[in-house]
Formats: C-alpha cells, structure tokens, sequence
C-alpha cells in the first residue's frame, strides 16, 4: 500500500500533495492518505508499506512520529534524509565529505574564527542552521551585525541568478533558474523561476550531492562559478514551481515502482 503524507502548507492555489495524488489516480494507483495527527507512535498503525513524506511541520513532533512509522514501513523520504537536509550544517559535512563542491563555509560560536573569515572573504553570507525558503539570510561584513552563535555562515559567490534541480532517484529530472533584484532568489521570497535545461556539469553535481545526502528525491540550489556550479543545499522536501519537466508524474510513478520493490 502507499500511504502519502500531505504537505502541511498546502493551498487549494499551490497543492503539491493533490498533483501527485492526480498523478497517481492516472496511474490507476491505489493509496491511502495518513495524517500524522492522528498517528500514536508507540502503536505504528501499518507496516510494510511505501509512505510518502510530502512535507511535515518542523515542530518537534512530526518529525518523531515519521521516525516511528520508519520502524515498520518504507519511508520517502527517509526520515534520517529529512533530518539532514533540515540541517545546513550536516549537508555542508556530508558534501565536503563526499568531495561535492560547495562554497566554502564556516561553523562556529567563535568570534575571532568568524572575524578570520572575514578577513579572508571581506563579506559573507550568514543563514540559520535549521532555515529554509531564504528566511533570515543575509550577507554581512561586520561581526556585529550577527546576534548569538551559532555562527553559519559562507563565502559570498556573486551571482544574477541560482538554479533549482530536481532529482529522484539520483536521476536529475527538471531544473529552473530564478532571478530577483536581491540575496535571496527563493521563490517564496519573489524569485521569479524560468525552466532551463539540465547540462552535463549540472547533472553531475546534482546527483552526486543527492547521493552525498542518500536521498529518494530532492531540490538541488546550485550557483554557478568559474568551473561549473557549486551546491547550497538540498532539499528533502522540495516543491517544483516553475519546473517544465512532469513532476507530479515522475513522483508518482517513482512511488508506484519503489512500493512494488517492497513486495519482491
Ligand atoms: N553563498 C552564497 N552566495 C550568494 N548567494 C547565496 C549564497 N547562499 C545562498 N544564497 C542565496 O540565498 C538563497 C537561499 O539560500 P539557501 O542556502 O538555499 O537557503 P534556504 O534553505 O533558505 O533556501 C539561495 O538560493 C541564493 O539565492
Ligand atoms: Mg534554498
């Protein structure tokens, strides 16, 4: 059985969960939908079956209840994928430790350690360890722009635009670039996307970074430099406005073929 868990910032405007469940109803597939709120983690209601994670609130309790059904069930994605994609700063390890390249970036609650970057970089950009849709990002050059530590923070890649790719099951399917006038070129910040195709260079760092997280699918935000691109994070939940390439039907028909597995 698949069984989906619906994004919980769905809109009857922007539904990312009803366009694969569309998908999936053109596929003749069967599914039932599990709301977690009605989920007790000490009494796993099924097992053996696919769940689609479509999205979940990042308030400390989803996330453990996802854990749970993972005990019994398969889960897309992983909830230890979801978790490390969550955190920038175990995408940037991960990354580095695979060899993916990504801008160089600095962790830390020291001052004088974010003072030395400074010096080597004179600006950069600071994000929040657990941030996502560009919020409370920002480039610097003052140590006293920043309030307490933990300190994230990255070089600043100049750029006019980042690329949004995505991938399911290690195979890049779709990418946009986006554009605004500021940092951030996030959609839910004004970023206007455009489809684009995928290139080779593109390809290549996107499906190795989504092998560095070990990830079913995922949002690959790339800026481009000199020698290619560089990765900023991944996605573990990602959504796919703008993209030309038929999401909603290569979501679903991944699900179809991964519950099937489960069945071999
Ligand atoms: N090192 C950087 N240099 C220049 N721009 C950046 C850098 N890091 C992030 N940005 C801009 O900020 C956006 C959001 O950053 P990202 O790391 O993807 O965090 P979020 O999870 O908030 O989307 C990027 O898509 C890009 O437009
Ligand atoms: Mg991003």
């Amino acid at each position: 059985m698949i069984r989906i868990i619906p994004k919980p910032t769905d809109t009857p405007e922007d539904n990312s969960t009803q366009m694969v469940l569309d998908a999936l109803d053109t596929l003749n597939a069967q599914y039932e939908l599990l709301h977690l709120n009605e989920i007790n983690p000490f009494r796993v209601p099924c097992k053996g079956d696919l769940i689609w994670v479509c999205g979940i609130r990042q308030n400390g309790v989803e996330f453990e209840q996802i854990k749970a059904l993972s005990l019994t069930n398969r889960l897309v994605n992983t909830p230890d994928a979801i978790a490390t994609c969550a955190s920038k700063v175990m995408t940037s390890a991960l990354l580095c430790h695979h060899g993916v390249p990504t801008p160089e970036t600095l962790f830390t609650a020291s001052h004088e350690a974010v003072e030395e970057f400074l010096i080597k970089h004179g600006k950069a950009v600071y994000k929040p360890v657990y941030g996502f849709d560009g919020d409370g990002i920002f480039l610097f050059s003052d140590i006293s722009d920043l309030a307490e530590p933990p300190y994230y923070i990255q070089e600043y890649v100049r750029n006019d635009r980042d690329f949004r790719v995505f991938v399911i099951g290690y195979n890049a399917v779709g990418a946009i670039y986006r554009q605004s006038p500021h940092l951030t070129h996030n959609i839910h910040k004004g970023g206007v996307g455009t489809p684009v195709e995928i290139d080779p260079a593109m390809r290549e760092i996107t499906e190795a970074a989504a092998k560095a997280v070990g990830i079913d699918y995922c949002g690959v935000d790339l800026l481009r430099t000199d020698d290619g691109y560089t990765v900023l994070e991944v996605n573990g939940t990602p959504n796919w406005h703008c993209m030309a390439a038929p999401i909603p039907r290569l979501m679903a028909e991944y699900l179809v073929r991964e519950e099937e597995s489960l069945k071999k």
